[in-house]
């Protein structure tokens, strides 16, 4: 045992743990593909729920809408349960809340009840984007946490294309009829359905996985902590060391409370804030209105719509591969310039866009030019996305936050994300009515802004140990 907790060596990779590493933070992980399945599955049950209840565009948007608010509410829970039973329990309680809503909104005997199986399945991807970030951040060691943490955004963006897949499978199956009969039930029903599976081996594995050592530290459980951190840091890591190092940073230590977030009697304290800043200008900049309203986008350029499923894939893709890119980067050049070349193509993309649509629609279609211009710009726009703020907010959020209050913080912020992403989806269709080309203006305009932000506010968090970064 010749390094200490804090010099470099302890820092530094120890392959021989690295299989069990990944199979933890992937595990972990499913919560970020059942984010991803979830959140975006409803875009091919959309018109045929719209048919089966008879229901306007107002009330489908509402329905769809309600579930961004049961996220917003379980990520602003999870932190205070993942605190209190700690981060397994509250990974089994959202495995729970995945299998119950998908049975419930696949078989739902009234709209409502739809309404109420989809705010139980918010609920727990809100849960599911807290519990990943902050678990895998806590087990992982130093030199990999980057990579290891990106797999949370690597399950939701595969998890985002393997919906759009079942989805175009099961409309295909069902003769292109969204309410054709698929296994005894209507095919939308089988594609919320489907997600039974997936929850199931979610909660599966989540008693193949240790409990974070820093929860067992808080929790009184030092000698579990220290099996755990030899699990996956390695033996030869000086242990006593790591243990010191992590109840040193925790000391005057007691479950978090909300209280502790705040700096003053209102104010949250600035780290919280900056938390908050990261989410919100993932969302500003527009990014779910690629994946949510992408067949607006496809048939501009004259895609048919039924085959815009199919098309929207291809998006999917490009964000799949972007994300590699990210995880290859991350711990190599670090957080912040990955941002930061993330916001300069992001805001390129967009301001093409705001372009390409400045010009008359004809029959809701763009002249030739600037159609294929739009497409390949949404396109730079996403791979930038993807490279970047995709990654480095998920990560950055399981890492900023002292341990104390990681749990509890990330939840507001993962709760201010939900916020703002339901504020971008809910305004986009009046947005883009008014005027497509301004409502790509105000986007450009946060991409831009996020620059500045992240050179003042964001520190790097490349290699250090979480108790570094202080
Ligand atoms: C990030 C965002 C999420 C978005 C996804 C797209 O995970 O938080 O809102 O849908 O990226 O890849």
């Amino acid at each position: 045992m010749t390094s200490t907790a804090a010099s470099p060596s302890a820092r530094e990779a120890h392959p021989e743990h690295l299989g069990h590493v990944i199979f933890i933070a992937a595990a972990a992980a499913m919560g970020g593909f059942l984010f991803g399945y979830d959140s975006s599955v409803i875009n091919g049950a959309v018109e045929a729920i719209r048919s089966r209840y008879d229901i306007g565009s107002a009330a489908l948007a509402q329905v769809i809408a309600i579930a961004l608010i049961g996220c917003a509410i379980g990520a602003a829970t999870a932190g205070r349960i993942a605190d209190r039973i700690g981060r397994i329990r509250c990974m089994q309680i959202a495995a729970v809340l995945f299998t119950v809503s998908a049975v419930g909104s696949a078989l739902p005997f009234a709209l409502w009840d739809l309404a109420f199986w989809r705010i139980i399945g918010g609920f727990a991807i809100g849960m599911a984007s807290v519990i990943g970030p902050a678990y895998i951040a806590e087990v992982a060691p130093p030199a990999y946490r980057g990579r290891l943490a990106a797999f949370q955004q690597a399950a939701i963006v595969v998890g985002i294309a393997l919906s759009q897949l079942v989805n175009w499978g099961l409309l295909n199956a069902a003769h292109g009829n969204q309410r054709g009969t698929l296994l005894g039930v209507e095919a939308w029903q089988v594609m919320l359905g489907v997600m039974v599976v997936p929850s199931v081996l979610y909660g599966l594995l989540s008693f193949a996985i240790p409990e974070s050592p820093r929860y067992l530290i808080s929790a009184g459980k030092e000698a579990r902590a220290r099996e755990v951190l030899a699990e996956v840091e390695g033996r030869h890591v000086d242990l006593d060391a790591r243990l010191t190092e992590i109840e040193h940073a925790m000391r005057r230590e007691h479950r978090s409370t909300f209280r502790d977030l705040l700096g003053g009697r209102m104010y949250f304290k600035p780290i919280v804030w900056i938390g908050i800043g990261l989410s919100a200008f993932q969302q500003l900049v527009g990014i779910n209105v690629a994946f949510y309203y992408s067949a607006t986008l496809w048939q501009s350029v004259g895609v048919d719509p039924t085959e815009s499923f199919l098309y929207s894939f291809t998006t999917s893709i490009i964000n799949i591969i972007g994300t590699v890119i990210a995880m290859i980067f991350v711990d190599r050049i670090g957080r912040r310039p990955l941002a930061l070349i993330g916001s300069t193509g992001m805001a390129i993309g967009l301001a093409v866009l705001a372009w390409a649509f400045s010009y008359h629609l004809v029959d809701g279609k763009l002249p030739a030019t600037q159609g294929w211009v739009a497409l390949i710009a949404a396109h730079v726009f996403v791979l930038f996305f993807a490279l970047s703020w995709g990654v480095v907010v998920w990560v950055l959020l399981g890492e900023i936050f002292p341990n104390r209050i990681r749990a509890a913080a990330l939840g507001v912020a993962a709760s201010a994300q939900w916020i703002a992403n339901w504020a971008i989806t809910a305004s986009f269709p009046s947005l883009s009515e008014w005027n497509l080309s301004a409502t790509y203006v105000i986007y450009t305009a946060f991409a831009v802004l996020s620059i500045p932000f992240v050179v003042r506010f964001v520190k790097e968090t490349k290699g250090k140990a979480l108790e570094e970064m202080g």
